[in-house]
């Protein structure tokens, strides 16, 4: 039984980097829209049926591959920083809600901030990639006061203490599979900085090159939990 509160809160993981967040309110945020082309994401997810506010972390395809479907049919406000919704935008996307780094945003019953991540950001459409603008991560507060952080892609970096000082986020994801984004060894840094009650490891073992895991992490840290979650497994 995990240790994780989160005060009504429902969290499910959908593999890779892909978290639906449903608010004591039922609001249902999706971060991160890609579940139909996830390999990860498990038969049953891969139909969304209701999503009100999606967040995008960044341009690349592991990441916004099912926005554009996604947000075409059920028209949720889409979060992410200004060149990606402007792209978006061309591709029929309705309801976006641009912002960018240090920005605070309140979305239905949530309040959204936009935070560094040190990541590229293009976009591939068709054959051309497209300036995507930056890669940032998400801090989410929830009206029952429960904060949490979800990285993006990123390295670790050292203003995650500006992160921790600022919004305190008690639960932090985290990716940890290494070549793309952080390892487990810098994953376990980014906790001695952030300081989270529980982290989350995403971005993993969805494809071969991606090789850190859970465990590798869990040895590395102390005084904070390593939720280790199965994709479509929903904590509450
Ligand atoms: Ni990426
Ligand atoms: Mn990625």
């Amino acid at each position: 039984m995990s240790a994780v509160k989160l005060k009504g809160i429902k969290l499910t993981w959908l593999g890779h980097a892909t978290f639906r967040m449903i608010t004591p309110r039922g609001t249902i945020i999706l971060v991160d829209p890609w579940v139909m082309g996830n390999p990860a994401c498990p038969a049953g997810e891969k139909q969304i049926q209701r999503v009100d506010v999606m967040l995008c972390t960044h341009g690349h395809g592991d990441h916004i591959g099912d926005a554009v479907e996604i947000a075409t049919k059920h028209n949720p406000r889409v979060v992410g920083i200004p060149e990606l919704c402007g792209w978006l935008t061309k591709k029929g996307v309705k309801q976006t809600a641009e912002m960018n780094k240090g920005g605070t945003q309140e979305i239905a019953d949530i309040k959204v901030t936009m935070v560094h991540a040190d990541h590229s950001c293009g976009i591939q459409d068709g054959d051309q990639m497209i300036y995507g603008g930056e890669a940032c991560g998400y801090v989410v507060e929830f009206d029952n006061g429960v904060r949490i952080y979800h990285a993006g892609d990123t390295n670790v970096f050292g203003d995650m203490a500006i992160i921790r000082d600022l919004y305190r986020p008690s639960i932090a994801m985290l990716p940890i599979g290494d070549h793309y984004t952080m390892s487990p060894r810098e994953a376990a840094y980014a906790c001695n900085l952030l300081k989270p009650e529980t982290v989350i490891p995403m971005h993993f073992a969805t494809f071969p090159l991606l090789k850190g895991r859970p465990a590798e992490l869990s040895r590395l840290v102390e005084g904070v939990e390593v939720l280790e979650m199965k994709p479509g497994e929903t904590v509450t």
